[in-house]
């Protein structure tokens, strides 16, 4: 079926996930709408994040998607099973990916998660890993000052790297860690850094892969695979600065995207 694929976020961690979309599932048209406006979401209300996140879908709605993917954990901790039970058409988040990515990784079961406030708060990622497999060692940290570094473009140098260890101090206690779940669709962009400050021993996991892997079965499952021979150009949606926005996806995919637009999505200012 010749419709695209929605992929949201609240800014551009969730072109993480599209960039293995675009690798696992070239065939197939991608629309990505990115809230960089009123990003970050992590420290925001769960209401607010459900509001936000329902702004998103309603406009990618309007796009007549065959799919949505929910290329945020934040959002999928607060909306994914609301908008699994509303929407008609097939729903993936981040956080099951991630948590199962996760536990093919561990090889002691000690593991880390990182991700934002909300995401946290919510622990949507100790429910996901211990409904997966119980009883492991699990240690949860929020890591606020991540996202802003990121959407200012900052993903190597001295900054961040005194910033990723201030973050992740509280991490050092948890000496027997093997694996640590990038648990923000924003944190495989400071991958590197994030790998020196815990040490090679640690496996980094970022959901983006499983992610894909969920979402082209979930197309096949259905018939809604790209069955034509036409492949479409991706369309890429901001509710923000245009030229920051490209600048972040250069830095991201290694070329400039086609087809960026700003769009206002906001029903209801709060
Ligand atoms: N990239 C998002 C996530 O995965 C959200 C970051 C934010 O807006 O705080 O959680």
């Amino acid at each position: 079926m010749n419709k695209p694929i929605g992929v949201i976020d609240s800014g551009v961690g969730g072109l993480t996930v599209v960039h293995e979309l675009m690798r696992q599932l070239p065939r197939e048209k991608l629309i990505y709408l990115g809230d960089t406006l009123r990003c970050p979401y992590g420290p925001r209300t769960p209401e607010e994040i459900r509001k936000f996140t329902w702004d998103m879908v309603d406009f990618l709605l309007t796009k007549d998607i065959k799919m949505l993917v929910i290329a945020c954990n934040t959002a999928t901790a607060y909306t994914l099973s609301e908008l699994q039970d509303k929407l008609s058409i097939p729903v993936v988040g981040v956080i099951q990916p991630g948590a199962r990515a996760a536990i093919k990784s561990t090889l002691n079961d000690y593991v880390g998660i990182i991700g934002t406030e909300g995401t946290v708060r919510s622990n949507a990622y100790c429910d996901a890993l211990n409904m997966l497999k119980p009883n492991m060692h699990l240690t949860s940290l929020a890591c606020p000052a991540f996202v802003p570094m990121v959407e200012q473009g900052i993903l190597s140098g001295e900054f961040a790297l005194s910033t990723v260890k201030k973050e992740l101090q509280a991490l050092k206690d948890f000496a027997e860690m093997d694996t640590l779940i990038l648990g923000c669709t924003h944190y495989p962009l400071l991958k590197d850094v994030i790998q020196e400050v815990v040490g090679p021993e640690v496996t980094l996991i970022s959901s983006s892969e499983e992610t894909a892997r969920e979402t082209s079965t979930i197309l096949e499952v259905n018939q809604l695979l790209n069955d034509g021979l036409e492949i479409s150009r991706h369309q890429f949606y901001t509710t923000g600065d245009e030229k920051q926005f490209t600048s972040l996806t250069r830095k991201i995919f290694n070329s400039s995207i086609e087809n960026l637009k700003t769009v206002s999505i906001e029903r209801v200012v709060i």
